[in-house]
């Protein structure tokens, strides 16, 4: 009797592992026909998944995907081709994630199209774990939450996920959406919007309105030639620097100065407050993600055009 529903057991265990991809969607009809409905009209990105391996789908509830479809940027998606195939390789990560870590991680996904995504080895999704609850940060830091883990298949698994994933938008565009107005003002006079939004693989530390205020009134005397070494200061070519991986390390910026970001660990007082901030919440608190490139924002006190702003003061702020 127990030897019977043993063996029952090892037989449906096996057919649940070894099921294809399309019978792993299938058998979530209930949550994902609209998934499964979008794929539909998808047969080369479908046959090509269906012969991967070693890949992570997050799959859109049916609820998420027309909450979707049903926005302004989903019309919009909806009614180009080519923008669905790109919006669904935004959703397979390469590598087989069954859980993830506490520490965020940055996860290369299958989008590497060139015009949508300017970043080697495939545009990435943060993920992060805090007790059972795993969330994916996507572009403009939208949020999508894991509501059913492991689904397997036989090429990986799939995690369904309550919100569509955005994906990151041009440098300008990203800034616009996080109100960094100084910032597009100072690309605007220097007519560098359109060369910025090129760059390949580059990071970006986007200094507050605030911060741009602070040096103001020195600003507006500033030569082309003196705004232009300030943005280039903040752009840091070939590397893109998420915050689970910048420490310490120095890097080199477009005008080929050199900046060293903090140690994650450091602790710092507050000059008003006297107490002690723990950096890296200070600096994830503050990151802006992201865009084709990666953003990360820094607080009112930083004077950027000091040589070691990042690793000095760039954390001195509320
Ligand atoms: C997937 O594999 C099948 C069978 O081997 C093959 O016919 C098809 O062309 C492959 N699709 C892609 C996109 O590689
Ligand atoms: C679609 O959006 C409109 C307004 O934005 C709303 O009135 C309508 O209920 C939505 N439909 C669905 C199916 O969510
Ligand atoms: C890249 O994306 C654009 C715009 O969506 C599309 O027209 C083009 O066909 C895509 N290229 C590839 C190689 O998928
Ligand atoms: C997945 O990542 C590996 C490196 O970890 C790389 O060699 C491979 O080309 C990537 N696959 C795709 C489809 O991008
Ligand atoms: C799966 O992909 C991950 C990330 O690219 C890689 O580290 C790992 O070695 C791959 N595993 C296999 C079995 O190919
Ligand atoms: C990627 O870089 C190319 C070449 O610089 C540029 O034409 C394209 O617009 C960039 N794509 C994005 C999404 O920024
Ligand atoms: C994890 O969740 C707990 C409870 O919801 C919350 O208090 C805490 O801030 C979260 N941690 C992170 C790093 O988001
Ligand atoms: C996990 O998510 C649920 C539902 O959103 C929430 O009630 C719970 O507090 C979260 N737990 C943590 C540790 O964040
Ligand atoms: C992921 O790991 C955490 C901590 O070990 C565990 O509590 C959680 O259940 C795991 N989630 C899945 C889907 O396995
Ligand atoms: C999927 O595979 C992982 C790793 O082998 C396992 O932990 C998980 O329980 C499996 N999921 C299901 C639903 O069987
Ligand atoms: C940008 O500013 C507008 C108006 O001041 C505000 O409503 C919005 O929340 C701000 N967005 C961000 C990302 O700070
Ligand atoms: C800007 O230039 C004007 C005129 O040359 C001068 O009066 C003013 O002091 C300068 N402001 C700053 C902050 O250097």
């Amino acid at each position: 009797m127990h030897f019977k529903y043993l063996l029952l057991a090892a037989a449906l265990g096996v057919v649940a592992s070894a099921q294809s991809l399309m019978e792993a969607l299938a058998s979530q009809n209930t949550s994902l026909s609209a998934l499964n409905g979008l794929l539909a009209t998808q047969p080369d990105l479908l046959s090509s998944l269906g012969n991967a391996t070693n890949i992570t789908i997050l799959a859109p509830s049916n609820e998420a995907l027309t909450t979707f479809l049903n926005s302004t940027a989903g019309m919009n998606t909806a009614n180009i081709s080519g923008a669905v195939t790109a919006l669904l390789q935004y959703h397979v990560l390469n590598g087989t994630y069954h859980n993830f870590t506490t520490r965020p991680e940055f996860i290369p996904t299958m989008l590497s199209n060139a015009t949508l995504a300017n970043v080697t080895g495939g545009q990435r999704v943060e993920a992060t774990r805090n007790g059972t609850n795993v969330t994916f940060l996507s572009g403009l830091v939208e949020r999508s939450l894991v509501s059913q883990a492991n689904i397997n298949f036989t090429g990986g698994t799939i995690h369904i996920i309550d919100h569509v994933l955005t994906i990151p938008d041009s440098v300008s565009s990203t800034a616009v959406a996080a109100n960094l107005t100084s910032l597009i003002g100072a690309l605007t006079q220097l007519n560098s919007v359109n060369s910025v939004n090129a760059l390949r693989d580059v990071t970006i530390f986007a200094p507050s309105n605030a911060a741009f205020q602070n040096i103001g009134s020195a600003l507006s005397n500033l030569t082309t030639e003196q705004l232009t070494g300030i943005v280039e200061y903040h752009v840091v070519n070939g590397t893109v620097g998420y915050s689970s991986s910048l420490s310490n390390e120095t890097l080199t910026t477009l005008g080929g100065k050199q900046i060293t970001c903090p140690q994650p660990k450091q602790h710092k007082r507050n000059p008003r407050t006297n107490r002690k901030r723990h950096l890296s919440r200070l600096l994830r608190r503050q990151l802006r993600l992201f865009s084709t490139v990666y953003f990360w924002y820094f607080g009112n006190d930083d004077d950027y055009r000091r040589p070691d702003w990042c690793g000095r003061r760039s954390y001195d702020v509320d």
